[in-house]
């Protein structure tokens, strides 16, 4: 069995942020990551799709250094920030504690470090909540300062592990808007891991699709700027989606097309929405 683990000190010298090779990982004897290689550029934003139990999570967490029993070969950057579906925030900490948890004050100190707390939250716009207690916050606030607890970091690589999945058609689309400035703004590498095909269209660089634990298709978005879920390009490229996860727009009803794609109104081609 051979496995590696490394943590880069910077991004790579050949420019990617994250290099898999040949990884596979079984549970009980089966096999959920068969032979899996992708490679992430240093300011790439890669979409992982795939239906229900494909493996996203798996490979998200092995290449966030949460799960060590693999095979194959992992080449991550040393600053990497995960971002789950839950908050996960820390009830009896205020808001502004928990940005900050875990880290370590520099030279400038506690002042210091509660600075940079108090500067991912306002980036996040919620430097009113600093302090708050968790369970003050709605869905969709503690996920911005699980996300302000991703940045505070200043990861070269974001993992993001369907961290809209749980929040309101509203609310996503204010996320997708959001994210993607703080992209825009600190171009780290993200891997994002949605069921949601459009989300995926509206957010990525490059969609990748896991299929019974292998990468069936790895493709560019190549829609522009700023993306209308009626651009023939984005269609087309839902449809192929679509496609490769067993999904058939034109044969399934547009109730089951919801529950699939885990989003709200995403199949109507002529869906005003943009973001
Ligand atoms: N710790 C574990 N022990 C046993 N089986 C697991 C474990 N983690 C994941 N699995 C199994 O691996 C498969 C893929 O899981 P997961 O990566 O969470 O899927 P996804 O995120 O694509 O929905 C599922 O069948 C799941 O039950
Ligand atoms: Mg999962």
């Amino acid at each position: 069995m051979s496995r590696g683990y490394e943590e880069a000190p910077e991004v790579l010298t050949n420019g990617a942020a994250v290099i898999a090779h040949n990884v596979r990982r079984s549970f009980n004897g089966r096999d959920v990551l068969k032979d899996v290689n992708l490679t992430i550029q240093g300011d790439e934003f890669v979409a992982l799709l795939g239906r229900s139990g494909t493996g996203k999570s798996t490979l998200l967490r092995i290449l966030g250094g949460l799960d060590a029993d693999y095979e194959g070969d992992v080449l991550v950057p040393q600053r990497r920030a995960v971002v789950f579906q839950e908050s996960r925030l820390v009830p009896w900490l205020r808001v502004a504690a928990n940005v900050v948890l875990g880290l370590r004050p520099g030279n400038g100190g506690r002042a210091a470090l509660r600075a940079r707390g108090l500067a991912a939250l306002a980036e996040v716009e919620l430097a009113e909540h600093a302090r708050d207690w968790p369970l003050t916050l709605s869905g969709g606030e503690a996920q911005r300062v699980a996300l302000a607890r991703a940045l505070v970091r200043e990861p070269q690589l974001m993992l993001l592990d369907e961290p809209f999945g749980a929040l309101d058609a509203l609310t996503r689309i204010k996320m997708h808007a959001l994210l993607q400035r703080l992209c825009a703004r600190h171009r780290p590498a993200v891997l994002l891991v949605t069921h949601d095909v459009d989300e995926a269209i509206l957010l990525a660089d490059r969609v990748v699709v896991l299929v019974d634990g292998e990468i069936a298709l790895d493709t560019r978005v190549d829609v522009k700027h700023p993306r209308d879920r009626g651009n023939p390009a984005f269609v087309d490229l839902r449809n192929q989606l679509l496609k490769e996860l067993g999904v058939n727009e034109v044969d399934v009803a547009p109730s089951l097309l919801h529950a699939v794609s885990g989003g709200d109104r995403q199949f109507h081609r002529q869906d005003p929405e943009k973001i």
